[in-house]
C-alpha cells in the first residue's frame, strides 16, 4: 500500500479538498487496495471539524463529497507511516521539514511540483478571501493531482 498525506495550515480547505481530489481519481482508477489517502493541518487550531463549507460546496459541484473529513494535526508518526506528504505551499513545506527527521525529508514534496506545466509553485491559501478562491485551488489540485498519481503509478505501482 502507498500511502498518501496531504497537509496545509488549517487542513480544513486546501488539503481536504486534495484528499478528495486525489482519492477519487484513485477510485476511478480502481487503485483503492493499492493507494491510501489522508490529510492534516500543521496547526491544530481546527482540530475535529469538518471541511469548510466554501471547499465541501465547490467539491459537490465536481461531485466529490467530503463532508465527513476531520481535521487533525500532523505527528510525528506521519513521517514514518506515509510515503508521500504533500504541502500546499511553501510554508506547510518549511513547517514540515522542521518537524520531520532529516532521513525522511525525501518523502515531503510541494503539491504543484507535480503540475509542472503550471507556473504557479503554491496552493493559495483561501481561507480569507472569496469563493472563487476555491475554484482556484479546485483547478491547481485537479492538475496536481494527476501528476502525482501518474508519477505513484509508474515509480510504486509498476508491474
Ligand atoms: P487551509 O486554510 O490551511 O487551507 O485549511 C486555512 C484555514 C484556517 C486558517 C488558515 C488557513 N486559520 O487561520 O484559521
Amino acid at each position: 500500500m502507498i500511502r498518501v498525506l496531504f497537509v496545509c495550515l488549517g487542513n480544513i480547505c486546501r488539503s481536504p479538498m486534495a484528499e478528495g481530489v486525489f482519492g477519487n481519481l484513485v477510485e476511478q482508477a480502481g487503485l483503492q487496495d493499492q493507494i491510501s489517502t489522508d490529510s492534516a493541518g500543521t496547526s491544530g487550531w481546527h482540530n475535529g471539524s469538518p471541511p469548510d463549507r466554501r471547499g465541501q460546496a465547490t467539491m459537490l459541484t465536481n461531485g466529490i463529497d467530503i463532508s465527513a473529513q476531520q481535521s487533525r494535526q500532523t505527528r510525528a508518526s506521519d513521517f514514518t507511516g506515509f510515503d508521500y506528504i504533500m504541502a500546499m505551499d511553501q510554508q506547510n513545506l518549511s513547517d514540515l521539514r522542521t518537524a520531520c527527521p532529516p532521513e525522511l525529508h525525501k518523502k515531503i514534496f510541494l503539491m504543484l511540483d507535480f503540475a509542472p506545466d503550471q507556473p504557479t509553485r503554491q496552493v493559495p491559501d483561501p481561507y480569507y478571501g472569496a469563493d472563487d478562491g476555491f475554484q482556484t485551488v479546485l483547478a491547481l489540485l485537479n492538475q496536481s493531482a494527476k501528476g502525482l498519481l501518474d508519477h505513484i503509478r509508474q515509480n510504486d505501482l509498476a508491474a
